[in-house]
């Protein structure tokens, strides 16, 4: 017995040492930390258990036969992340630079398997060569299985990718497919096709960082919704954005008592909308002033800054906040802001958050970029998310609520079940400025003194339609609040709200514009 258990004790030692101290040494100089590391902590001290260490891949070609490749490049298994079940890999850049083939896709799958079949989220790493070129069209086959794995178990459990490393060509569908996606800057890189390729197809210089870094795909291409500095960093992220999930469809996501009295007046908001209607502030600082500490987790912030998303708690309850930014295109909907408000929305609709708006919108972004672009289908993402969710909607206009970006932004039509307003609200079909030179056009005109008749026109719309009450005598606004008052009504509204069930008509699944 003896001897089986140092046999044992053999092979898992060298399954540990992973590429071996040179490689390990070179990943730690490249400001990356190892797969087992990042397990390490990303659970619980102590709960990570691995599995299928023992795995080797079955490859002949091109002297794969005498290359081994402990725990066949990507580490896998469970542990608690908070005290929850969470399932995940990481793969090892130390050992054939992390490439995927057959094997090493198989115990991705696995995990993937009991991920979806427990309930529970699936946290994936990613820091590899892609394919392995040894492997061919099973290398390829294997990354086919992920993304059908990704795609099925879209809206079952939350899936999050983490990118800590290379992750290029069409290793970079599986993140793509999943809910969220972490990138750490300089170290990480996503790209279909690498520079060189490009500088060959299309003569254009760009260096691995501009094309597929960190910042570039969390503020240029949208692909990212969080950046971290390190690895540490990022890795505490992932943990602190697993306390907003459930952990499946099936269930709520966790409450935490914050302390955080509820009763607490913020008389700060009551001035903080300026009296100018069209002068900025931040929208960042009422939703702080609202949740719980203050805490807010911002999703995609530095993607379409004229539209907020977060996640944050109200009487230790998560939400999803979407928001607009008035201090950034006066808070307008463009293309990217309807595609980033469309995703959040359908992600908190999936994993039963509620969805908390606030509301100060002038409209749709004007111009031909936009038009030929497709704004008409992208904000239809919106308006379509949003009617389809079926989590408790409460919507709180602020300021502006002009036109079709009123209705966009959660209106009572689109299925709010609450809508507060403030004594600030604007709700009107288009903005007084707008309004006054249609209607009024032949009285400006014919006036001996159109400057001021015009003022008066404006003055007159304002006084009619500037404000919330139009709207709450029609029943569209539920009820008009102090500001100060917005968080006890807010918690009351999602109380009052925890067991709202509604029924869409049967269907496979709708078709949303994209
Ligand atoms: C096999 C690979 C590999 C791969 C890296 N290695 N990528 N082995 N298949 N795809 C091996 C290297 O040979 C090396 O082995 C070790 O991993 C570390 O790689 P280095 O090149 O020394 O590391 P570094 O200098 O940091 O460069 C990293 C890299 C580079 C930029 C990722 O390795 C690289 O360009 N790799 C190939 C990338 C690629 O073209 N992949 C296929 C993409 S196509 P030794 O033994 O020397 O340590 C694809 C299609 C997927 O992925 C389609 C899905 C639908």
């Amino acid at each position: 017995m003896s001897e089986k258990l140092e046999q044992l004790r053999t092979v898992r030692e060298r399954i540990g040492a992973a590429g071996g101290t040179k490689r390990i040494d070179k990943q730690h100089e490249a400001g990356k930390l190892t797969a087992r590391e990042r397990l390490g902590l990303l659970f619980d001290e102590g709960s990570f258990v691995e599995l299928d260490a023992f795995v080797k891949h079955r490859c002949v070609n091109f002297g794969m036969e005498a290359t081994d490749a402990p725990a066949e490049g990507v580490v896998t298994g469970y542990g608690k992340v908070d005290g929850r079940l969470v399932y995940a890999y990481a793969q090892d850049f130390t050992v054939i630079g992390g490439s995927l083939g057959e094997k090493h896709a198989d115990k991705i799958c696995k995990v993937m398997d009991l991920a979806a079949k427990i309930g529970a989220p699936v946290v994936g790493m990613n820091d590899s060569g892609g394919a392995r070129i040894q492997e061919g069209v099973d290398a390829l086959s294997g990354y086919g299985k992920i993304f059908y794995r990704n795609s099925t178990m879209s809206g079952v459990i939350p899936q999050i990718s983490v990118i800590m490393g290379p992750c290029a060509g069409g290793a970079v569908y599986s993140p793509a497919l999943t809910d969220f996606v972490f990138m750490v800057d300089k170290t990480s890189h996503m790209f279909i096709t690498g520079p060189q390729v490009i500088k060959t197809v299309t003569g254009e210089d760009v260096t691995p960082e501009e094309l597929g870094g960190a910042m570039t795909h969390n503020s240029v291409s949208g692909v990212a919704q969080f950046i971290a500095m390190s690895d540490q960093d990022c890795i505490a992220e992932v943990r602190r954005l697993l306390g907003f999930l459930p952990s499946n469809n099936m269930e709520h996501p966790p409450a935490y008592d914050s302390g955080d009295d509820i009763n607490r007046e913020i008389s700060d908001l009551d001035d903080i909308i300026p009296d100018e209607s069209n002068k900025a502030y931040d929208m960042k600082d009422v939703i702080k002033h609202i949740v719980d500490d203050g805490d807010i987790m911002e999703v995609s912030a530095h993607y379409a800054l004229n539209m907020i998303t977060c996640f944050a708690r109200i009487n230790g309850r998560p939400v999803g906040i979407i928001a607009n930014q008035p201090k950034v295109m006066a808070g307008c909907l463009d293309i990217n802001a309807s595609d980033k408000a469309a995703k959040f929305i359908r992600t908190c609709d999936c994993f039963n958050i509620p969805i908390l708006t606030f509301m100060d919108v002038p409209g749709f972004l004007p111009g031909t970029g936009q038009e030929y672009g497709g704004i008409i289908r992208h904000g239809a993402k919106m308006l379509y998310a949003y009617s389809e969710a079926v989590v408790p909607k409460v919507s709180v206009i602020v300021r502006k609520a002009y036109g079709g970006a009123y209705l966009a932004m959660c209106s009572k039509d689109l299925g709010a079940d609450l809508v507060l307003a403030w004594p600030t609200a604007e709700i009107a079909v288009m903005g007084p400025e707008g309004a006054a030179n249609i209607i009024f056009r032949n009285d400006i005109q014919n006036s001996s003194d159109p400057v001021t008749t015009r003022k008066e026109k404006i003055q007159s719309y304002k006084d009619e339609f500037a404000t919330p009450y139009k709207a709450a005598e029609r029943g569209f606004v539920d009820d008009v609040i102090q500001p100060a008052h917005t968080r006890l009504r807010l918690a009351d509204a999602f109380d009052m709200l925890a067991t709202k069930r509604v029924k869409l008509p049967p269907k496979k699944h709708g078709n949303i514009p994209l």
